[in-house]
């Protein structure tokens, strides 16, 4: 990692920077975690598991009532058509972002429906690394990718993109402080990587690297003390960025 920091220089409160991915097989348990986390947790993103299963919509205003942020990341991928009219019916339900893959049609759509709500347009899946890439037929190197996907996402108006804290520094030394990076992926020191997660880093290396929010799920779902855990990375976020835009 570049010994600069770069750290965001947003007007994003400290709490808001940690993403809680509420995956969970139900509604009602996902509540529950809400609840469990209390205050620890401002923003919460909840994802296709939950999609699938009952009270998706009620578990989003169920959000709402309690003044959580939500980031729907339901990662649309269709004609343009469809995304964006599925893009104009999220944008009236209050969430503050959603996800969006493809090319450049699809994220035109998306952006010209999303009214308030921000999108972010999925870059490369930090679960994907050379080798899956090989798989899939792109020849060209992970960071490449990403970049470029990050820059033209920008050009068409999006507001961000998902990004691995391996490339955030380039786009943001490359694309500008207006680019919103949200970087999923995050592990501790200790258990560097040993899930499906590949392009991983620590909560301090991606805000430093430039990541301007985390989405974190199993290093705080998987904690022996959950809250406890939000509040230990919520304690190192505040700090980090109590430093200001001082560079390191
Ligand atoms: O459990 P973990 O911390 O790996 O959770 C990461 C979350 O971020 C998951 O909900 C996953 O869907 C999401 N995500 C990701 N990579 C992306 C976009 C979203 O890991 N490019």
């Amino acid at each position: 990692m570049s010994a600069t920091s770069l750290l965001s220089s947003k007007p994003i409160a400290p709490k808001d920077r940690l993403i809680f991915a509420l995956d969970l097989p139900t509604s009602k348990e996902a509540l529950e975690w809400v609840d469990k986390l209390g205050d620890a947790v401002t923003f919460h993103k909840v994802g296709f598991q939950l999609f699938m299963a009952e009270g998706y919509w009620e578990l989003v205003e169920a959000l709402k009532a309690r003044g959580k942020k939500v980031f729907v990341d339901l990662k649309f991928f269709d004609v343009p058509e469809t995304v964006k009219n599925a893009v104009a019916n999220l944008s009236k339900r209050g969430v503050e972002c959603c996800t969006v893959h493809g090319s450049q049609a699809i994220l035109e759509g998306a952006v010209s429906a999303k009214g308030s709500m921000k999108v972010l347009a999925v870059t490369v899946l930090t679960s994907l690394d050379r080798g899956d890439l090989d798989d899939l037929g792109f020849q060209c190197n992970v960071e490449e990718l990403v970049y470029s996907r990050a820059k033209r996402a920008l050009a068409l108006g999006c507001d961000g993109v998902i990004s691995s804290g391996m490339e955030a520094a380039r786009l943001r030394e490359g694309l500008g402080e207006k680019l919103l990076i949200v970087t999923p992926g995050i592990r501790p020191v200790e258990n560097k990587p040993v899930d499906d997660q590949k392009r991983t880093m620590t909560l301090e290396e991606a805000f430093r690297a430039g990541a301007d929010h985390v989405v974190v799920g199993r290093p705080i779902r998987q904690a022996s003390d959950p809250r406890a855990k939000a509040l230990e990375m919520q304690e190192e976020i505040a700090a980090l960025f109590a430093l200001g835009t001082q560079r390191v």
